[in-house]
């Protein structure tokens, strides 16, 4: 097999590769014929970039179900929007609760306002499967809890956090909810107004397939969030103060457009293709990827079984031989991309019994082909002889 050493790609869940073609091309179109900065001066360029913008922002309204366009604020990733929402919504001597799936795009900004003073937080632990201990944040809720943040999907082992039923509690309590879909947005149905999500976060660059660099965040109408951001945004230039409206209140600066130019590509390729038939297609290779691996001796699975239940992302640890290892010899022998280490998810990890080492992640995505499966999986039986 290592003769023939191919250019598989089995990580994006770190970032989604390839992106369909007029991503590439629509981002490379703005630069070179549009180049206008949306919002700032009348000129015809500036009106065709603004155009551009905001046929992205309606884009992603339209698939989150969002009541209002005005509502989805460009961001940088994931991370930027979760650092706004959870800036923009705190005051000092609240309690937040999060779940131990969190990455550390929401437990570093927790970890911070934690050491300054500002905050209390209590995580929600999760089963070796990552499912919410939903009786635990029953009993979590503070006179104080101000927010509830829950990842959609793991980006560790997948697992799908049952958001309709958190945000219920959370809102009996009188918590808003934070949902991070960094790895949901794109590929699982997010229906904002449905599942009464306040905030949601999301990255451009994976299953929406756009390029690095774009994100966003959707705010409920009605919720008023604090900018943790101010600047200029070609609106009320004459006010001192960041403007009220939405989405300007929270989005100061020159913004990303060959980067949204291409996640809109990246959004009508998804509707085109239609969200059921990407997520269908990723359950089917996701099941047929675990049922492979499950037969090698050796190999130790920490994605759940039943593909319904988690988003196509898989966790394995092989006997013997140490992650990073294994993700080189994977590398270097077969020319197959994953992923190794804590995912900056130290939280999941522990929950999965797979801390400090980590895991090996591999994450088809939309364009994986079968046969790229069957390849991987002959990779994988070919170490494990070796090793045993
Ligand atoms: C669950 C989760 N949240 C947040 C992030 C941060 O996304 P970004 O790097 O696009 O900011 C990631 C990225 O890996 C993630 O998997």
């Amino acid at each position: 097999m290592k003769g023939n050493k191919r250019n598989l790609y089995f990580d994006n869940a770190a970032t989604s590769w390839p992106k369909p073609e007029p991503v590439y091309g629509a981002a490379e179109i703005f630069m070179r014929q549009m180049s206008g900065n949306p919002g700032r001066t009348g000129s015809t360029r500036t009106i065709e970039a603004d155009r551009l913008v905001y046929q992205t922002r309606a884009a992603l309204a339209r698939l989150f179900h969002a009541p209002d366009p005005s509502r989805i604020v460009f961001a940088l990733n994931a991370t930027d929007a979760l650092n706004m929402a959870i800036k923009g919504i705190i005051e000092p001597g609240d309690h937040v609760l999060f779940t131990a799936m969190e990455h550390n795009s929401v437990l570093r900004p927790l970890g911070g306002l934690k050491k300054a003073g500002l905050i209390s937080a209590t995580m929600i632990p999760c089963s070796k499967e990552g499912a919410t201990d939903l009786d635990f944040l029953e009993k979590a809720f503070k006179p104080r809890t101000r927010l509830l943040i829950v990842n959609h999907a793991s980006n560790v082992c997948g697992t799908i956090a049952p958001i309709d039923e958190l945000i219920a509690i959370a809102h009996r309590r009188g918590a808003f909810v934070l949902v991070d879909a960094a790895q949901s947005a794109g590929v699982l149905p997010i229906d904002v107004q449905a599942s009464q999500i306040d905030l949601l976060a999301f990255t451009g660059h994976k299953g929406l397939l756009g390029p690095a660099g774009t994100g966003g965040l959707y705010v409920r109408p009605g919720l008023d969030l604090k900018p943790w951001r101010e600047g200029g945004t070609g609106s009320f230039s004459e006010m001192d103060l960041q403007p009220e409206s939405m989405p300007e209140r929270l989005e100061a600066g020159t913004l990303n457009s060959p980067g949204l130019a291409g996640l809109l590509e990246g959004v009508k390729f998804i509707e085109e293709m239609g969200l059921d038939q990407i997520r269908n297609r990723e359950m089917e290779l996701y099941a047929y990827l675990r049922d492979k691996l499950s037969r090698i001796p050796g190999i130790e699975l920490y994605s759940p079984e039943d593909p319904s239940r988690c988003a196509a992302v898989l966790s394995l640890v092989m006997k013997d031989i140490d992650c990073g290892e294994l993700g080189y010899i994977l590398e270097s022998a077969y020319g197959i991309l994953c992923r190794t280490g804590l995912h900056c998810a130290p939280m999941a990890h522990r929950a999965l019994g797979t801390f400090p080492e980590g895991t090996v992640r591999l994450s088809p995505g939309y364009f994986t082909r079968k046969e790229d499966i069957d390849y991987l999986y002959g990779a994988l039986e070919e170490i494990a002889a070796l090793k045993s």
